[in-house]
């Protein structure tokens, strides 16, 4: 294996802890602050977690008295999409862990969570993960997609857990692994198994976020990552002066990531799914929208520009919302029928003939490719997947044809000249930054806290981020607390309310308030490479998106 020389720089840095998880480790300890009940739907949750639901909101603190050093054996997943600090979460955890008793084991499940399914299984040790310190990647152990949510599957978890003498199982996901976390350790306490569970909050897209948990790990570096390249794309814009980019940006439904990356670098068009439902805009409002700034910027005689657009914005069109509410019903309920239509024309005439009117007609004006997109293989729950739709050629499609319009009827006299991007899996396995990473010990270290404390249904949690890190407090907050009950299937189900983009909150209002400046001027902001060393302001900087939301 060769290593480039940042790598091995990177080996080399020491996380900052904050100043309470410092010091001896066995001085200290919790602190359990009254009990807390969930925003909504209290009663069904109370009843659907008997044995969780209630649980007292933990604060981490230095102790007078040394705890004694047990033996407690922990293990540990990875779950979903990759987001840059995994690493370093478990680096925190193997580290507290044989700080506190060096008998105690750290056991990796391979491939995600089927990897406690299949006991496949690799035991850390000081070799491995110096290795794997303060880089990206999930590579340590793998990941993997695989939702623990059955029976069958939780006892089999139990049985592999008490084979390899684990107490505790700490699992790294987003809010999907994180609820199905609190609903293991509500049938584990129900079974009196001893097992107890530990969440960490991971996913790049930022949505895992609420009045408890500030940012979810991995966010900071991705989005710092992108707006990197995107300062580099509107360098080259602004050297050429010949190029309209339009860059879609990964991130699933929500918008943050989209957001983040506008206020770091000021494109002409940022677009906001939230706001674009919440207006209830049509595609061809949308396109107007963007052919407005498009000709104004021309006429300034600026044909070029930048546009952001989030992944999951098609959903967000409320008559293209209805077209794949359409589409995901009819293909699950005609599979059968639908595989034996080989070829797309067939496929589209049948669909067209089964689709409501309005969508019909929606579908019908779509482009030839997005059409085909739009009939490609659905997820494991049956959804189209967005991320493969090409929403930013479609828009480049509809601008460019609005524009032809425009021309021959003497409205617009420039040129277009689109090129598209698609910025997604570049940013979910970089270095993680400095933010990042001191973040994400933190929280792997404290979680090893939490075990020791006999804590379950918690998720490990860092507050106080906009701060240096020496003033970061720690904690656990009970999964139960920030759950609601959403229909899924029929069934209602606890979950973790995803955060999407808040339109009265204080990054959505800076966005909006510069918008209108940054459409016709070119004002773009170059943020350049994520900085490990050198001047704090530069190197240990948190997003625009954390800085505003704590600074309330
Ligand atoms: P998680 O929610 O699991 O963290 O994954 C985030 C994400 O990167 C999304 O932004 C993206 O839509 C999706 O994963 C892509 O999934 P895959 O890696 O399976 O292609």
């Amino acid at each position: 294996m060769s290593y480039s020389p940042l790598q091995t720089e990177r080996y080399n840095y020491k996380p900052k802890l904050p100043e309470v998880l410092k010091g001896n480790i066995h001085k200290i300890g919790i602190n359990p602050k009254g009990s807390t009940r969930s925003e909504t739907n209290q009663n069904e949750l109370a009843e659907m977690f008997p044995r969780t639901y209630g649980a007292p909101f933990i604060e981490t603190l230095g102790i007078e008295e040394a705890l004694e050093s047990k033996n407690v054996n922990i293990g540990v997943v990875l779950s979903g999409g990759q987001a840059p600090g995994g690493h370093n979460v478990i680096s925190g955890l193997y580290d507290a862990m044989i700080k506190a008793n060096p008998e105690s084991k750290l056991i990796g499940f391979l491939g995600g969570p089927s990897g406690i399914l299949e006991n496949k299984t690799l035991e850390m040790n000081s070799k491995i993960i110096d290795q794997f310190r303060n880089t990206g990647g999930f590579d340590i152990i793998g990941s993997g997609r695989t939702k623990l949510e059955t029976t069958e599957q939780f006892d089999i978890c139990e049985d592999v857990c008490k084979l390899l003498d684990i107490s505790c199982l700490v699992i790294i996901g987003g809010d999907d692994s994180n609820t199905n976390g609190a609903v293991l350790a509500e049938y584990f306490k129900q079974k009196d198994s001893g097992i107890s569970v530990i969440g960490v909050p991971k996913t790049i897209d930022g949505d895992l976020k609420n009045e408890y948990i500030e940012v979810s790990f991995g966010f900071d570096t991705a989005t710092k990552t992108y707006s990197e390249l995107i300062g580099n794309i509107e360098k080259d814009a602004n050297s050429a002066k010949k190029y309209w980019h339009f860059i879609k940006l990964m991130g699933r439904s929500a918008s943050h990531i989209c957001l983040e990356c506008a206020l770091q670098t000021h494109p002409n068009i940022a677009l906001i799914s939230e706001e674009i439902e919440h207006n209830h805009k049509s595609l061809t409002e949308i396109v107007l929208d963007m052919v407005n700034i498009i000709v104004k910027r021309s006429e300034l005689g600026s044909n070029y520009g930048i546009v952001l657009i989030p992944e999951g914005l098609i959903e967000f069109i409320p008559e293209m919302k209805q077209l794949i509410s359409e589409l995901n019903t009819l293909l699950a309920e005609h599979a059968e029928h639908f595989s034996t239509l080989h070829t797309f024309e067939d496929q589209s005439r049948w669909i067209n003939r089964e689709l409501s009117r309005d969508s019909s007609y929606v579908f019908s004006t779509l482009p030839n490719n997005i059409q085909r997109q739009l009939l490609m293989d659905r997820d494991p729950h049956g959804n189209v997947q967005v991320s493969r739709i090409e929403t930013e050629k479609l828009l480049i499609q509809m601008i460019a044809s609005r524009l032809d319009e425009m021309k021959s009827e003497g409205k617009y006299k420039g040129s277009f000249s689109p090129q598209d991007h698609f910025f997604g899996y570049e940013g979910r396995c970089a270095f993680p930054s400095n933010f990042d990473a001191d973040y994400c010990y933190s929280l792997g270290y404290n979680a090893y806290i939490l075990a020791a404390s006999e804590l379950t249904g918690y998720i490990s949690s860092i507050h106080n981020l906009a701060k240096p890190v020496m003033e970061w407090t720690a904690g656990a907050v009970p999964v139960t607390m920030m759950m609601t009950l959403e229909q899924r299937h029929g069934k209602l189900k606890p979950v973790i309310k995803k955060a999407m983009v808040d339109l009265e909150g204080k990054p959505f209002n800076e966005f909006v308030s510069k918008r209108d400046i940054w459409a016709i001027k070119s004002s773009y902001m170059f943020p350049g490479a994520i900085q490990y060393f050198g001047p704090h302001e530069v190197c240990d900087i948190s997003s625009i998106t954390l800085q505003l939301e704590c600074n309330k």
